[in-house]
């Protein structure tokens, strides 16, 4: 059984440490084995609640199922300032659905918006992200990148980007590498700074990211969304005028299990499915070119079929993907004639045939000319 908020929210109240008050939960994310908990406190106070931070991060370090733990201390009420005390005290994951705002509309000079999920961690969302954005971009499309993992932003690494983005006329500039616009978190925070909000703050800086933005002229926007299906992930898909959903799963049953969480995800909110794509496909050994099935292979193939989702295509499971990801050169523009970019151009063509072929109804803008 995995951990769940519940879980931590009960050893939460029942704590008996000095100075403890349940009233201090100002956020709280609980992602797999991950507990990220915010304490709202006043600023004046902060110094001396050190101690009592430490106990709490402690204590829920001790607890089963939990692997990692961050307990921050923070004055920050953000656009919840004017909120009531509960909804303070409400954590993240159980943020209501009848508070989020509804869809937007257009993001001005953005064609296409698509999203990059899955139910699981770890799969390689953001790594498919920013090589699929390379392969669209290879077949000419103009693209963006919003990394929309606000508690754990990847693409500053993946495209090896940092520092501060620049602002004009209170509008972000999106970051610029290989030619695709880019905007994370991660530009925002220092790496090291824990990001623990509540469902109203994660909304508000995900708008800003999305809307306070330069981003056009765009053709396809690619959201790296965050793992998981609670409800902050589904207000993100909510909150985006999304084309559709592009899936990310690994072939074994588990990771195909949260994939189809993914997808009931999306499809509660009428997001059209595009595909699945799947990651980790096989591994070849680099010295005698053996294909072994690590995670089995052709599971989401199988499952795509049984769910009448499009088969996007396979990626492998490579050393040269996770190495050159790791040093923010993705495959795709490091080596973009090998077999790795091949499979990611393939998924890419597989993804604009569901976009062009007119095949699902989805969120389109109309092409706007500027003269003079
Ligand atoms: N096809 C692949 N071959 C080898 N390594 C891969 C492949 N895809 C992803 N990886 C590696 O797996 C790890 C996880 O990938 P990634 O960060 O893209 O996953 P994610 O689903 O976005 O994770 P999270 O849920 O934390 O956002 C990274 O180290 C990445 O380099
Ligand atoms: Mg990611």
């Amino acid at each position: 059984m995995s951990l769940t908020s519940d879980d931590v929210l009960r050893h939460l109240q029942s704590l008996e440490i000095k100075g403890w008050n349940p009233k201090l939960i100002g956020g709280l994310h609980v992602d797999q084995a991950r507990v990220m908990l915010a304490l709202q406190v006043d600023p004046a106070l902060a110094s001396g609640l050190e101690p009592l931070r430490a106990e709490v991060e402690a204590s829920l370090a001790s607890l089963e199922g939990v692997e990692t733990v961050q307990v921050v201390l923070t004055a920050e009420a953000g656009p919840g300032k004017a909120s009531t005390p509960t909804q303070a005290q409400r954590p993240a994951q159980q943020a209501a659905p009848a508070q989020q705002p509804q869809r937007g509309g257009p993001i001005p000079g953005v064609q296409t918006i698509i999203a990059v999920a899955s139910g699981k961690g770890g799969v390689g969302k953001s790594t498919t992200a920013v090589n699929l954005a390379l392969a669209l971009q290879a077949r000419g499309k103009a693209v963006g990148i919003l990394d929309a993992d606000i508690y754990g932003p990847s693409m500053p690494k993946l495209l090896g980007l940092d520092g501060k983005p620049e602002v004009e006329d209170n509008r972000m500039k999106p970051k610029e590498k290989i030619g695709i616009k880019v905007m994370s978190m991660g530009f925002l925070i220092e790496e090291d700074t824990a990001m623990i909000w509540r469902g109203p703050m994660v909304q508000s800086a995900l708008l800003q990211m999305m809307r306070q933005v330069d981003w056009g002229p765009l053709d396809v926007l690619v959201v790296d969304m965050p793992p998981g299906t609670g409800d902050v992930q589904l207000t993100m898909a909510q909150q985006v005028p999304l084309a559709g959903a592009v899936i990310v799963s690994t072939p074994q049953d588990l990771a195909l299990l949260d994939a189809k969480k993914g997808i009931t995800m999306f499809r509660k909110v009428n997001v059209p499915v595009l595909g699945l794509i799947e990651n980790m496909s096989s591994f070849i050994c680099p010295n005698c070119q053996h294909e072994s099935p690590i995670f089995g292979h052709g599971g989401a193939e199988r499952e795509a079929k049984r769910l009448s989702i499009p088969f996007l295509g396979a990626v492998p499971l490579e050393m040269a993907i996770r190495e050159t990801s790791d040093s923010g050169q993705p495959i795709v523009a490091s080596d973009a004639q090998g077999p790795h970019a091949a499979a990611y151009l393939a998924i890419a063509d597989a993804l604009l045939a569901q976009l062009d072929g007119g095949k699902k109804s989805w969120f389109k803008l109309p092409k706007i000319s500027f003269s003079g």
